[in-house]
This record gives C-alpha cells, sequence and structure tokens, in this order.
C-alpha cells in the first residue's frame, strides 16, 4: 500500500525512547538485517541526532547521525516502505547534511552495502563519492558483505 505525500507538510521531530519501539517495527520492515531496539536505544541515550520526518502527523522515516570533532558520521537512513519514490529519502539527507554543517561538522561519512543500488544511487546523487571499501563489514545471508565507504565534503557547500 502506498501512502501519498501530496501537499502534507514535511517536518522533523527528534527520535525520544517512547517511540523506539515503532521505529524498530519500522525498521525491520526495511532492512533484511535490522537495528534491535536496544541500539536505537542507545543513540538517543547518547545523543546522536536522530530525526523523525513526519508527513503530517505519520512517521514516514528516520535517520540517525552521530558527530564528533568536526565529523559527522550516518548511521542509518530510512524511508518507510509505503512512502518510498516520492523524494523523501533525499530531503531527510538533505536536514541530515544541513544538521551536520550547522553543528560544525566538516565532512559526513556513511556506509552502504554495494547491493544497496537504490541507496547507492541516493548518495551519489546527493554529492558523497566512494572513498574506500571496509571489507567483510556486513552480516550478509550467506556469509558477509563489504561496505561502501562514501563522504561528502561540507565546508565548501
Ligand atoms: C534507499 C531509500 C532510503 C530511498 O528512499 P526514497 O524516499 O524512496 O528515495 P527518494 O524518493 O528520495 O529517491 C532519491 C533517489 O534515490 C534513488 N532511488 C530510490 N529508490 C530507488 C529505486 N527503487 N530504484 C532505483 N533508485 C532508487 C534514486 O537515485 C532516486 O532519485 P530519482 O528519483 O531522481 O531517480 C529507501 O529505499 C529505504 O529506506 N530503503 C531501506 C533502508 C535502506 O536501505 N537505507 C539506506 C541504508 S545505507
Amino acid at each position: 500500500m502506498n501512502a501519498r505525500r501530496d501537499d502534507k507538510p514535511v517536518s522533523f521531530v527528534p527520535m525520544r525512547a517512547g517511540d523506539v519501539a515503532a521505529i524498530g517495527i519500522m525498521d525491520r520492515r526495511n532492512y533484511e538485517f535490522a537495528w534491535t531496539d536496544g541500539i536505537f536505544r542507545d543513540c538517543v541515550k547518547a545523543g546522536y541526532i536522530c530525526p523523525l520526518l513526519k508527513i503530517g502527523e505519520d512517521i514516514a522515516g528516520y535517520g540517525v547521525l552521530q558527530i564528533g570533532a568536526d565529523e559527522a558520521h550516518l548511521l542509518n537512513l530510512c524511508i518507510d516502505r509505503p512512502w518510498q519514490r516520492q523524494g523523501l529519502a533525499r530531503t531527510l539527507l538533505e536536514h541530515l547534511v544541513e544538521e551536520s554543517a550547522r553543528l560544525g561538522a566538516q565532512v559526513m561519512f556513511l556506509e552502504v552495502r554495494p547491493s544497496n543500488t537504490r541507496a547507492v544511487a541516493l548518495y551519489q546523487q546527493s554529492g558523497f563519492n566512494e572513498i574506500g571499501l571496509r571489507k567483510d563489514y556486513y552480516d550478509a545471508s550467506g556469509g558477509r558483505e563489504d561496505a561502501l565507504v562514501m563522504a561528502r565534503y561540507l565546508s565548501s557547500d
């Protein structure tokens, strides 16, 4: 079932401990190897930037971003299935890039599975370049999968 964004307002609100159960369900719906609720809880507790993207009253997606010194690290970015293909990941990613720059980061890093071609396309389109490879970084069915490491420099934006 698709959920239409239409002209409903997009907003960002911080994830709270009370949102974690719903976000955990969303994560399991969208990833083969999902995070546990405990990982989300730890990210909220640690003060990571964890915006929920809302369309009206509905949560359509979320991101998790860690900022340390002058580096931002994107740990999770997800748009829930019914809301996909309406430009919302690009909107969420730009919000996270703006937050990173506002908080003083010079560069934003992320890891992505090479097999996740839609995510790789999203990041390439959004100005991220491949800067390395982490061998056997992810769980995968029947073994391990490498991670592409991508970066976008923020200071010259
Ligand atoms: C990857 C994901 C975040 C994209 O979300 P989305 O809201 O559908 O993406 P958008 O509509 O903003 O699309 C932005 C770009 O992403 C790429 N893209 C998104 N979905 C795609 C698909 N099904 N096939 C090919 N490219 C796709 C395209 O380059 C697209 O630009 P275009 O519409 O101009 O072609 C979403 O599919 C998702 O949450 N997947 C599960 C979780 C995940 O894999 N997260 C990334 C972890 S690194």
